[in-house]
């Protein structure tokens, strides 16, 4: 359950993302289903750090170094989240930022990468100057690579943000706990869990898993559109990359076929399975964690929508 920015890198360089499920709590990937996933020609693991908070990062990185494979951190969504006190993105080979619009700390587009290897961190900077190597004017080209320079005034936006980032977390943070104990209060409300060592969830997305067993029947659909009547903006959060019918064209594209055989597609096709991410493309509400940049009314104001369409859910029923 991610965003398709995560897997568009490893299609591009045409190989095979092979999806690994979602763990039910923390709607994060399931680490113990990781080495099941794990093929004589896997390279490395994507964790992608959903809504701020984080993947089992001990696990993760303890299976990479077992199977010798690298780690990419999507921690698109994760600035200043941390992993037992490590900050997201420091821990694998690589990690990856967002600073697009809708993220905690933006402007406007673009992103960066951390890097803790130095010829990785070589290659990515030749990587984003269409393959040359600041500072060495007139050396050859070193490899093929694009354009993904960032300006200078998006770093300006950027550095002018970080006198607030701090103070707009600490808000975030402090009221999606209070929201979490108050929704958890709810039957059939279930607020995603965090792992024990994420020590710092920065609330980008807050989750929630809705059981409309609890709510009478009521579809998620028509309880979302009661939580909107209600001011509350939560949508449904149905990321299912498994299914998307544009996977299915590029392993029919001529790179792709030129690349795998007929078999290891159809082999490959075949593993596309993800079961509990299925159930919970049905179940999981997704609202933007900067909705809980304010006030405790806020948090109050929210937990109450939920309260009362609980409490009425007869009438909802009837409409
Ligand atoms: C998990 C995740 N990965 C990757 C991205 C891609 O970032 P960008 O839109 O800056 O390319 C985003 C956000 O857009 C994201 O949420």
């Amino acid at each position: 359950m991610t965003y398709v920015a995560t897997i568009n890198p490893v299609l591009i360089h045409g190989a095979l993302p092979v999806f690994v499920d979602t763990d039910p709590e923390t709607f994060q990937m399931d680490a113990t289903k990781i080495e099941a996933a794990i093929t004589p020609r896997t390279k490395g693991i994507i964790p992608a750090h959903m809504g701020g908070s984080a993947c089992d990062m001990d696990k993760i990185m303890a299976i990479a170094r077992k199977h010798n494979l690298w780690v990419i951190e999507d921690g698109c969504e994760g600035v200043k989240s941390e992993w037992r006190k490590q900050k997201l993105n420091t821990i694998g080979s690589l990690g990856c930022f967002s600073f697009q619009a809708s993220k905690n700390f933006t402007c406007g587009e673009g992103g960066a990468l951390v890097i803790n290897d130095m010829s990785l961190y070589e290659r990515a900077v030749c990587f984003h100057t269409n393959g040359w190597m600041p500072g060495e004017p007139g050396a050859p080209v070193r490899m093929n690579g694009l354009n993904y320079r960032m300006t200078e005034f998006q770093g300006a936006l950027l550095l002018s943000q970080l006198t607030r980032l701090e103070e707009q977390q600490r808000m975030r943070e402090s009221n999606a706990l209070y929201l979490s104990s108050q929704l958890s209060e709810i039957p059939g409300i279930s607020p995603a869990r965090m792992y024990e060592g994420c020590t710092r969830n920065n609330y980008y997305g807050y989750m929630v898993r809705y059981k409309k067993e609890a709510f009478g029947g009521v579809p998620r659909e028509k309880f979302l559109r009661a939580l909107g009547a209600e001011g509350v903006p939560i949508g449904a959060w149905e990321d299912a990359l498994h299914k998307e019918p544009y996977l299915e064209h590029t392993l029919n594209s001529r790179m792709y076929k030129a690349i795998y055989s007929t078999k290891e597609l159809v082999e490959y096709r075949e593993r596309l399975h993800c079961p509990q991410n299925d159930r919970d493309v049905e179940e999981a509400l997704w609202m933007p964690g900067r909705t809980l940049n304010g006030s405790r009314r806020r948090a109050e104001q929210i937990a109450d929508a939920f309260r009362k369409i609980h409490d009425n859910i007869d009438e909802l029923r009837k409409v």
